[in-house]
């Protein structure tokens, strides 16, 4: 089984007896309110999926992510995994104390050991992270509408947030690691995605298949921008493709509950490294990975990985071009296998598919599976209701 990103699967799970006594001691600690993000960022770290992690980011930590894509001990990492308050919040609250994680329904679901408070400059990590401080960017607006400090300190998880609708799909890192174990895969190929699985996901994941063991299928089910298909009807259309064009015994479906970052290339490494904390040996990253309007190169995702050794990454990355249907080959292809002219090629872009559901036109077959659309015509439009 592939080793966990910083060596060891991070467990911060509390058990019965230490839930128990955090919970006595909670009624008399102050606590702060997280919002749905930080909620799922506190679970993710707590499970092991954000290994090496333990808690939230320290500003050293935080200042070599934004600056070197790596933790202050030298570990690649890209993403800020930060916990925001306001400053008139943070002054209530003292370093060296701990702090009762509350939802938004007023549960507590975990506990910080305050180590640390810190002011962040919202404009450097714009830069950084998402390459550019336009508003319209919608990781960059989330930045620009959150608190202006950070707590940073270890944590520990009281209470399990609710999966519901998804529990079925929902597995932790070391569910997904002995499910794979229990199949005997070797080689997983990891895949993320946030959209409806159309014939260009369908046939790089196929392509992907025909060198590994198992596909782990793994939609991100957290916080995505409006416009995004809601996760609900996304996993009917993903149950509805294995259904009739995945071979079973080949596939694991199951939820990713991060927020997306739409962090483009940066967040590509960071997605390959959760995957590999969930036991993928492979992770696909195919045409503008986890971009958002035209923020990011084509391949700006899959170039990204030539600032880290192998070694350093540990998880195999398997990248795509950008793959369409051809109407002359009568198949997908890319410009490395198709040789006829781009008017026989046939791309549609999410915003453009998203745009033909809401007024009632069906992609085409070339396209989208005509399950899946069925599936994404009538789930739109009982939302709309
Ligand atoms: S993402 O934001 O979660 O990355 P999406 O669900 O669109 O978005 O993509 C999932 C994966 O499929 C990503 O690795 C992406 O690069 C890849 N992908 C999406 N469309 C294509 C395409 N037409 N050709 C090649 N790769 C694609």
């Amino acid at each position: 089984m592939i080793t966990p990103h910083g060596g060891e699967l991070i467990q911060k799970i509390a058990g019965h007896k230490e839930a128990n006594e955090f919970l006595n001691r909670s009624s008399h600690l102050p606590s702060i309110v997280l919002d749905a993000w930080a909620l799922s960022d506190l679970e993710l770290i707590a499970t092991g999926a954000f290994s090496p992690l333990t808690g939230f980011m320290n500003e050293q930590d935080y200042q070599n992510v934004l600056r070197n894509m790596r933790l202050s001990n030298g570990t690649v990492w890209t993403i800020p995994i930060t916990l925001n308050i306001t400053s008139e919040e943070a002054a209530k609250l003292k370093t060296g104390s701990e702090v009762g994680l509350k939802g938004r329904d007023g549960n507590l679901y975990g506990i910080l050991q305050l180590e640390e408070k810190f002011k962040y400059d919202k404009h450097l990590e714009a830069n950084h992270v998402y390459g550019t401080e336009d508003l319209n960017h919608p990781g960059v607006q989330k930045i620009f509408n959150k608190g202006d400090t950070y707590l940073a300190g270890p944590i520990y998880l009281l209470k399990r947030p609710s999966h519901s609708p998804f529990e079925a799909y929902f597995n932790d890192p070391i569910e997904i690691r002995k499910a794979i174990q229990d199949r005997g895969w070797q080689t997983i190929a990891g895949f993320q995605t946030r959209n409806p699985i159309h014939r260009a996901h369908e046939y790089i994941q196929k392509i992907a298949l025909e060198m590994v063991d198992g596909l782990l299928i793994h939609p991100l089910i957290g916080e995505t921008k409006k416009d995004d298909i809601p996760a609900e009807i996304r996993m009917q259309s993903y149950e509805a493709l294995i259904d009739g064009y995945y071979p079973k015994e080949r596939v694991k479906l199951s939820v990713y509950p991060a927020a997306m970052r739409y962090a483009g290339p940066r967040e590509a490494v960071f997605h390959s490294i959760v995957r590999k904390n969930y036991g993928c040996t492979h992770f696909i990253v195919g045409r503008d990975h986890a971009g958002v309007g035209h923020y990011y190169g084509t391949y700006d995702a899959q170039k990204i990985f030539g600032n880290f050794c192998k070694d350093e990454i540990g998880i195999n990355i398997l990248k795509f071009e950008h793959s369409f249907y051809c109407t002359i080959c009568e198949s997908m292809c890319t410009l490395k296998t198709c040789p006829h002219e781009k008017e026989a090629h046939l791309y549609l872009s999410g915003t453009k598919v998203r745009e033909m559901l809401r007024n009632g036109e069906y992609p085409p077959k070339e396209f989208s599976r005509p399950e899946v659309v069925k599936i994404l015509m009538d789930g739109l439009s009982q939302n709309a209701q």
